[in-house]
């Protein structure tokens, strides 16, 4: 669990990194089931979805948490769970999840945007947060993730729908929004890391990453979490489950209460 300072980091800065979160066995177990369903030899579970990109790859798989044992335990498990708890200072489900991975020297762009610039359109209010877990090393030429500190107090900036850039319909921050809220580089802030790292952050952060230019594969898990009481609804035609859950199984219901004593989100 974190400490009250570390609480108070994540809600200042729209996220917060640890190191050697995760231990190498877990890792392991994580990075073996990974590679297994990206290969698609024998039947996924039906809900589990693979996304490729243009060229072929594999970009995207989504929804490991429900019934891949080493994704479906980590989500649960203290280190992840417990903070969770505590940002919400209730208990969470899972809204999504999906590996994103970047093939060497093929792994394309994730365009600047904020998460809630696409999870608004699903009927949920902002009460979201994701963990990025690195499950091998992520590095700026691998396409690291990069995040602008402090932009979840931003409100959400004009985003348009891209169709073109990539393989997956990405809603990304308008260039002239960028240049009128990003006014010098060094408030972009690289997350570069080893397998085991976390980082946590805020639905409104503004966040994208790079082309993979290297001979290295980025592997980076996300869970995206929501309140257990923000749910979807009043959309008409939502997207599928695999994005956008329709099972509300609080992942963090094992946690002690004293999980959310640190004080009410902001
Ligand atoms: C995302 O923002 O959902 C993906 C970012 C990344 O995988 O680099
Ligand atoms: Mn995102």
């Amino acid at each position: 669990m974190w400490t009250k300072g570390q609480l108070t980091t994540y809600r200042e800065q729209g996220f917060l990194v640890q190191r050697g979160l995760i231990p190498p066995d877990q890792i392991e177990r994580l990075r073996s089931a990974a590679d297994e369903m990206m290969s698609e030899q024998d039947d996924n579970p039906p809900e589990v979805h693979v996304v490729r990109e243009k060229s072929g790859p594999v970009r995207s798989v989504f929804c490991m948490h429900r019934n891949v044992q080493p994704f479906r335990e980590l989500c649960r498990s203290e280190p992840i769970a417990g903070p969770v708890k505590q940002i919400f200072g209730s208990d969470a489900y899972i809204f999504h999840s999906k590996l994103n991975y970047k093939e060497s020297f093929e792994g394309t762009v994730w365009l600047w945007h904020q998460d809630y610039g696409y999870w608004r359109y699903d009927g949920v209010d902002d009460r979201l947060a994701s963990a990025l877990v690195m499950l091998g090393p992520n590095t700026r030429n691998n396409g690291s993730i990069a995040l602008v500190k402090g932009s979840h107090r931003w409100g959400v900036l004009d985003h348009y729908s891209d169709e073109i850039t990539t393989s997956y319909k990405q809603w990304c921050i308008t260039p002239e929004a960028l240049r009128e809220h990003i006014t010098d580089e060094s408030m972009i802030i690289p997350i570069e890391g080893d397998a085991g790292d976390v980082c946590f952050f805020d639905c409104r952060i503004v966040h994208g990453s790079n082309h993979n230019f290297s001979p290295a594969q980025r592997y980076s898990l996300i869970y995206a979490f929501a309140a257990i009481d923000n749910v979807p609804s009043g959309v008409e035609n939502p997207r599928p489950d695999w994005v956008v859950a329709r099972q509300f199984e609080p992942v963090t219901a094992e946690l002690p209460e004293s999980a959310t004593s640190l004080g009410a989100p902001a």
